[in-house]
């Protein structure tokens, strides 16, 4: 099932943050160049704090060592000293998220905005997630989330709901940005790569052809969306809940012995 996000139209009262880019900057262009493009201010504070408490609520139960909502973990520790489930992501939140703030979501219209960053007619979200970082420090491999030979039919959207600082990132006008390949591990030794930094209520679009590599040492909570103009990749409810790749809690006593490892480990 793919979430339709097509909406009201601009409203300068929601969307003065962009707005105000679309009117003083060539925000296609910083796009097209960097392939970043940060709105700073962008959600409106009751809005912004709505969202935030719905989303609280639903990451305490995500926690849960007996919940099944879909969770993303890649390194889980004793429940103990984590407080529940050390989840790095809750994954397609659209499923848990009440009326009301998915009515506010629709009315920032950010599909009709990212369509126009690549000049397509429509989108719609094939993917959604929510990042969360609490204890434990995250740091993940230099990537991408699109090959770089394929056309620009996708972009990224996080909406942040904390500030937050670590991701690293070369811009579309670097150098490295030529290379062709899709993961590269540890093979990137450049310390001229920038480090993204986004306060609460900001939105950043972002192309998924960036080389990037996921970084927070703080607590952190943002909402990461892609939004697509290929209708042929759709993703139904089941297979996306039946994803193998989602964290599966296991209660038994191996699991907790690795828990314990990564603990005394990392
Ligand atoms: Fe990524």
């Amino acid at each position: 099932m793919i979430f339709e996000l097509k909406f009201v139209k601009f409203s300068k009262e929601i969307l003065k943050g962009i707005i105000l880019i679309e009117f003083k900057n060539n925000y296609k262009k910083i796009y097209s160049e960097t392939g970043i493009l940060r709105i700073k201010k962008a959600i409106e504070f009751e809005d912004l704090n709505f969202i935030k408490k719905d989303l609280g609520e639903i990451y305490k139960k995500a926690i849960s060592k007996y919940s099944d909502i879909p969770v993303r973990c890649y390194d889980d520790f004793p429940y103990i000293f984590s407080k529940g489930v050390n989840i790095a992501s809750i994954e397609n939140p659209f499923f848990y998220l009440c009326p009301k703030s998915i009515k506010i979501l629709k009315k920032y219209n950010l599909s009709g905005f990212a369509s126009k960053l690549i000049n397509k007619k429509n989108m719609s979200i094939n993917l959604s997630r929510v990042h969360v970082t609490r204890s434990f420090r995250y740091e993940g491999p230099w990537h991408r989330d699109q090959d770089l030979q394929s056309p620009d039919i996708d972009v990224l959207c996080n909406i942040y709901l904390t500030d937050e600082k670590g991701m690293k990132f070369f811009k579309k006008n670097h150098p490295i940005h030529k290379n062709k390949d899709f993961a590269f591990d540890s093979l990137i030794h450049n310390a001229d790569y920038e480090i993204l930094e986004a306060n609460m209520s900001d939105i950043i679009f972002l192309d998924p052809k960036l080389i990037h590599k996921p970084y927070s040492k703080n607590k952190r909570m943002h909402f990461h969306t892609r939004f697509s103009s290929c209708f042929n990749d759709k993703k139904d409810e089941n297979s996306y809940r039946n994803f193998k790749k989602f964290y599966k809690r296991d209660l038994g006593l191996i699991p907790s012995i690795k828990r314990l490892k990564n603990f005394i480990i990392k």
